[in-house]
């Protein structure tokens, strides 16, 4: 069976490190990518991973530079020969009303969380349609479906990241590449620590399971879309939410 090369952004986060964990234990050849300013924690993360015995091998990479990413993703892709699978799980928030939302919040969000999708997965694409086979999966949000007050900005940008899984859909089919959506709900991290406490008690209680997700019950469900006999789910949006929203 080939070893599928993997991919993951945001692979030293919360829920990345669950996708790159879940994925090495399966005998992927992982990357986590991460900030350029993170290369210290992606060492002492690194090495977390080594105690576990999982060898992941970790990327600087800035997702909001297309220059950055159209120049190290080509040298990745001349270093490992190929890359079958991309996570794109990098992602911020900087939430507040609208009506107090400065443009570095607005424009920051859209950067990192949907001008990535572009940069990350332009300059690995055209090798996954020339193999005949390539797994993209989009991290997107329960938010980017209904929409959260406070968050314009993130919400915008994570319905996109679904707007382009289902154009890109399109254009893989034919070709063995598939794009899906996981969309999670609220999932117990340190962005989900951020939201002021009795808020995050509200949100929490409108969940119908009652609590927040883990991050490999995330992680479970991109591992679910990227299998290799998982070929013809394509432009798919999977919620893994609690059933805070059902579509
Ligand atoms: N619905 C309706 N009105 C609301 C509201 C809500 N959820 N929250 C606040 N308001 C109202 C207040 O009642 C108040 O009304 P008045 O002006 O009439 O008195 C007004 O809005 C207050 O406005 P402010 O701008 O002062 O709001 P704030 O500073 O108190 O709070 C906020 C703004 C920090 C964005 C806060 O609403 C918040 O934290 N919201 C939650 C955002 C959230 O869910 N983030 C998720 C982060 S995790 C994540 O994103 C991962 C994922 O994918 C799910």
């Amino acid at each position: 069976m080939t070893t599928r090369v993997a991919l993951i952004t945001g692979g030293i986060g919360a829920i990345g490190s669950a996708i790159c964990r879940r994925m090495a234990n399966d005998g992927m050849r992982v990357i986590a990518a991460h900030h350029p300013d993170e290369v210290e924690a992606a060492s002492q993360w690194c090495e977390e991973q080594i105690a576990d015995g999982l060898q992941i091998d970790t990327l600087p990479l800035d997702v909001a530079s297309y220059e950055q990413c159209e120049v190290k993703l080509a040298k990745l892709l001349s270093d490992y020969g190929n890359v079958d699978i991309i996570v794109n799980c990098a992602g911020i928030t900087r939430d507040s009303s609208f009506k107090k939302m400065q443009k570095e919040q607005w424009y920051d969000v859209i950067n990192v969380n949907l001008n990535s999708v572009y940069n990350v997965t332009r300059p690995l694409w055209n090798a996954m349609l020339e193999n005949g086979f390539g797994r993209v999966v989009n991290i997107s949000s329960v938010n980017g479906q209904r929409g959260q007050f406070g968050q314009a900005n993130y919400s915008a940008a994570k319905a996109g990241m679904h707007g382009f899984t289902m154009a890109l859909a399109q254009e893989g089919a034919s070709k063995g590449v598939t794009v899906n959506t996981v969309s999670p709900g609220y999932v117990s991290t340190v962005m989900t620590d951020a939201i002021r406490e009795d808020i995050r008690t509200a949100i929490v209680s409108g969940i119908p399971m009652g609590r927040m997700a883990t991050v490999d019950e995330v992680a479970s469900a991109v591992h679910f879309l990227v299998a290799d006999d998982h070929e013809y789910i394509t432009g798919a949006n999977l919620p893994v939410n609690g059933g805070l929203f059902i579509s």
